[in-house]
């Protein structure tokens, strides 16, 4: 494979050349033997799932005679544009490269703009965001997960970097942009100027906090401390604290990291989470020494946290919260738990890592002190029996035999396998049911459930939460803790949609019964429930619209109901991109959704039309009654 032919991969299949499967293993002839043995069982174990999982929706009554959505299903479609049902509308409140501040200039689709210009303007790739009202203000604090090498290179010679601006425009692309926004006459829009607008990048500074925070693992030749690291990127998902702050979520962060030195033998440690001795393109090492991981070997160790970052405060130092452990962290999603203690979940994105939650030993409450609560609390991970039950395992150095607590919250992943958690689909966001107890997790796909073990070496047999081999079109499991109290170890869980393709296959490929030839959909990702107990579905999958994806269209949203397992379709995104992201406004009258990397592979010229280059952007829907969105 060419180096051009590299920079079109995404993230996933980039770390499978990075961690390619191995030819033969003791792994694969287990598998072989479980196959012929479930065979033998007559498909006992998909009755076990898939079949029960059918009845449940049969029974429930997918097509319940009264519905809670407010719109009517939209078709799928390849457009070049966003769809949302009649009675809706949708602009743009801001695309990549829009300035913050009147003094930088607008977006130059020749260049692309320099460092300079994309370091004072909205970042690319837009994911994860929350808004915050502020007084009379709203503010949009948003991640910018990362840039596509031939779109922001688009202006030099097959998309490469030329020189080291172009090198520094990519880095300053990433982060977080804090925005203020407001709607003038029906138009949304950024308000340029405001004392609130920020730009967090990967060379703002940042504090380490919790259990990880000055652990020898954690220092550097620029910061002998271990307390204090430069910089976010790769922002993924995101979710909100109780009081306030906002949280952002550092995933694909080895991407970047790279060795001069190809003798460098690259550790175990950093290995699980796919460092290599080559990035993705991104060549942030040849303009800053501390991504040679050759050189700076603990460098890696200071990435792969959640963040928490307050909107309100343009100066507060961003803390990396080292307690809710270091993986490919997704998204959040934050509780507060019936007596006061505040109990986050996570997913680890990764085919074959695990889901995990966190629970705080002080309580929260509105004027108390809130800067411990994400330092001082207990690290746990999933484990889900076939049988509907699950249980959280605690990490701790007793657990795992771990050195200390903060090598646990830095080798979370070994962590986790220690413990032997289950091995999962891919965990993407996580959301909790505003009306219950309930919290649901996007199972994203995995090619390579029952193929092949995780990067560290744990079995992924099918089964539980994880019904399909080589699963292509993922489904979203929800677990409801027992008693309703986030706090106690144990859960239920079920599976409330198996994505599938009916019109394509008749077996467990056709997904659950509430998945049919009009609303079906492949690769749940971004979810997130709205404030009357909806919960919407962002997908980022295989948008071919061929074979086993023909009449899925382009990636979409969706909302689906808890009660019922009913699931509509909303909206579709342009051509080539995902739809990631998702709030509204305080007055529930606007969502706010984003439309991530369209045309990614070149045949997009979203949103601005035209030859124009395709922008990443947020877009603003309303009801044309001027209705509730949410
Ligand atoms: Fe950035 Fe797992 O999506
Ligand atoms: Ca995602
Ligand atoms: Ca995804």
């Amino acid at each position: 494979m060419s180096d051009t032919e590299k920079r079109d991969l995404t993230f996933d299949e980039f770390d499978e050349i990075v961690d390619p499967r191995p030819e033969e293993t003791d792994f694969d002839r287990i598998v072989d033997t479980a196959i012929s043995r479930r065979g033998l069982m007559g498909g006992a174990l998909a009755f076990g799932s898939f079949a029960m999982l059918n009845s449940t929706f049969l029974s429930t009554g997918a097509k319940a005679a009264t519905d809670r959505f407010a719109f009517a299903q939209i078709a799928a479609n390849g457009n070049d544009a966003i769809t949302v049902p009649k009675g809706y509308t949708a602009q743009i409140l801001v695309q990549w490269g829009d300035p913050l501040w009147s003094d930088a200039p607008e977006f130059d689709d020749a260049t692309r703009g320099t460092a300079a210009s994309q370091a004072r303007a909205f970042g690319d790739n837009t994911d994860g965001m929350e808004v915050y009202a502020h007084g009379d203000k709203l503010l949009l604090t948003v991640n910018n997960e990362y840039t596509n090498r031939k779109i922001i290179w688009g202006n030099r010679e097959e998309g490469q970097f030329a020189e080291d601006d172009d090198v520094a425009k990519g880095k300053m692309a990433h982060g977080v942009t804090v925005v203020e926004i407001a709607e003038t006459d029906g138009k949304w829009g950024i308000v340029k100027d405001s004392p609130y607008n920020r730009r967090i990048t990967p060379d703002t500074e940042m504090m380490i906090t919790g259990p990880a925070a000055g652990d020898d693992l954690m220092k550097t030749a620029a910061d002998p401390t271990g307390t204090k690291s430069l910089g976010t990127w790769n922002n993924c998902g995101a979710g909100r604290t109780p009081w306030g702050t906002y949280l952002t979520c550092e995933e694909n962060f080895n991407g970047y990291f790279s060795a001069a030195d190809e003798e460098h033998k690259i550790s175990p440690e950093l290995k699980r989470y796919g460092v290599s001795s080559k990035d993705w393109g991104y060549g942030w090492a040849t303009i800053d020494e501390r991504f040679d991981v050759a050189k700076h070997p603990n460098e890696p160790n200071r990435a792969g946290y959640v963040v928490e970052i307050d909107p309100r405060d343009p100066n507060a130092t961003p803390k990396k919260r080292t307690a809710l452990g270091r993986f490919k962290h997704e998204n959040v999603a934050c509780v507060v738990n019936h007596d006061g203690r505040v109990v986050v979940y996570m997913g680890d994105d990764e085919r074959g890592e695990f889901i995990y939650r966190y629970v705080s030993n002080g309580v929260y409450a509105p004027g108390l002190e809130t800067d411990s609560l994400l330092d001082d609390g207990t690290l746990y991970v999933a484990k889900f029996h076939d049988n509907g039950a699950g249980e959280w395992l605690e990490l701790s150095p007793e657990t795992t035999e771990m050195a200390s607590m903060g090598e646990v919250c830095i080798h979370t992943r070994i962590a986790g396998s220690k413990v032997k958690a289950t091995t999962m689909d891919r965990p993407e966001w996580v959301t909790t049911n505003p009306n219950a107890a309930e919290v649901y997790c996007a199972l994203t796909n995995n090619k390579n459930r029952g193929i092949k073990p995780n990067k560290g070496g744990d079995l992924t047999p099918v089964g539980g939460p994880n019904p399909r081999e080589a699963n292509k079109y993922g489904q979203i499991v929800r677990w409801k803790p027992n008693g309703g109290d986030h706090t106690v170890n144990g859960f239920a869980w079920d599976l409330f949609v198996l994505a599938g393709n009916p019109s394509v296959h008749q077996d467990d490929r056709a997904g659950s019964g509430n998945v049919n030839k009009d609303n079906m959909f492949n690769s749940p990702d971004g979810l997130k429930f709205d404030s009357n107990g909806i919960l919407w579905i962002q997908t980022d999958g295989n948008y071919s619209n061929e074979e086993d994806f023909a009449g899925q269209g382009n990636n979409q949203m969706l909302a689906g109901d808890p009660a019922t397992g009913e699931i509509r379709r909303f909206l579709v995104g342009p051509k080539q991109c995902e739809v990631t992201g998702l709030d509204w406004s305080p007055d529930r009258r606007t969502m706010f959704v984003g439309i991530q990397h369209p045309g990614e592979r070149g045949d997009s010229h979203w949103p601005n039309g035209g030859d124009s280059v395709p922008r990443s952007a947020i877009i603003a829907v309303t009801r044309d009654d001027g209705g509730l969105v949410g």
